[in-house]
């Protein structure tokens, strides 16, 4: 971002870190846009009036054929120049979009019909209302009930959808307190339109206020040891079992070497495909014994169970 340049502005606010870029590109795409069909539009128009059907012009072919190869190419070229200075723009920003900073504040979000779930690291949860502190990265890790939702904000100027069977991430630093409409924006069923509700920005010191105060006996990862128990899966990888089964300690964030030789990175959409899918990524040297948890762990148990394993720490036996 040139902060040299003025600010186009929207009459939304620009809350996010991507909003005054966003705005820019949006700008210049449509300026872009502008120019080119007014242009092309006096053109049609010119010519029509000048060939019209009795007009004394010239209908001679006066154009060689060295002059019509240059004709034709720049025409072709120069919006092509143009239009790859907005891929290469909006490719930057989309990189930059694509990667969390590491340490961001990760929020479980559930989009279900017609609601979104949003759960905090301790536990919080909340539905159709969103609260997240001032200037710190905050992660979303996404993911749906059933249909495909898309987290819609605004004043963020970004939209993510919500996948069933999949984890999607978005990420954005708030610059600014209040409270801004949130939405659904992938058409989901009868009540698409009302599936909305509020991001609410608070300062840090206000946000660490609300979760006290929005109180929970655990926290995800501490829900996600009772149902480590409650599913059985302690019974093949806790420390007491004499089943084969990976250890799980430290297992997140690592490469993990399937049967069939590839290499997978373990993130949350490997874990749960483990869980939901056994045989997509089985361990190499490891024997196709796990049992299928698909249909029979909700998507909010799904999170717990994900943030019980990655809090495990390296050689941990849970
Ligand atoms: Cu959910 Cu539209």
């Amino acid at each position: 971002m040139n902060p040299l340049l003025p600010q186009p502005r929207l009459a939304l606010p620009q809350l996010s870190n991507y909003a005054a870029e966003y705005d820019w590109l949006f700008f210049a795409m449509s300026v872009f846009s502008v120019v080119f069909v007014t242009a092309i539009f006096i053109a049609i128009l010119y010519f029509a009036i000048k060939y019209r059907a009795g007009s004394p012009a010239d209908r001679t072919d006066r154009i060689r054929f060295r002059s019509r190869v240059i004709l034709e190419s720049s025409w072709s070229l120069i919006p092509f120049v143009l239009l790859l200075v907005f891929f290469v723009w909006a490719g930057k920003m989309y990189v930059a979009w694509s990667m969390p900073p590491k340490g961001a504040l990760e929020i479980a979000v559930v989009g279900k019909q017609w609601m979104w779930k949003f759960q905090h690291p301790g536990g919080q949860r909340e539905i159709n209302t969103l609260h997240v502190p001032l200037g710190q990265p905050v992660k979303l890790v996404m993911t749906s009930q059933d249909v495909i939702h898309s987290l819609f904000v605004p004043a963020l100027r970004i939209k993510m959808d919500a996948i069933p069977g999949r984890y999607t991430n978005l990420w954005f630093t708030a610059k600014e307190t209040g409270k801004y409409h949130l939405h659904c924006a992938e058409y989901c069923g009868t009540d698409h339109s009302v599936m909305g509700g509020w991001l609410i920005v608070m300062t840090p010191a206000d946000y660490q206020t609300w979760l006290a105060q929005a109180g929970t006996d655990l926290s995800l990862a501490g829900a996600g040891a009772a149902l480590f128990r409650k599913y059985g899966c302690s019974g093949c990888h806790g420390a007491n079992s004499t089943v084969h089964a990976p250890s799980l300690g430290g297992l997140f964030g690592t490469t993990v070497r399937t049967e069939d030789g590839r290499e997978v990175l373990a993130d949350e959409g490997y874990i749960r495909d483990c869980i939901t899918v056994p045989g997509k990524n089985r361990v190499a040297g490891y024997p196709p014994i796990m049992p299928n948890f698909s249909g029979k762990i909700s998507e909010g148990d799904l999170i717990k169970l994900i943030a019980y394993i990655r809090s495990l720490p390296p050689g941990a036996r849970p």
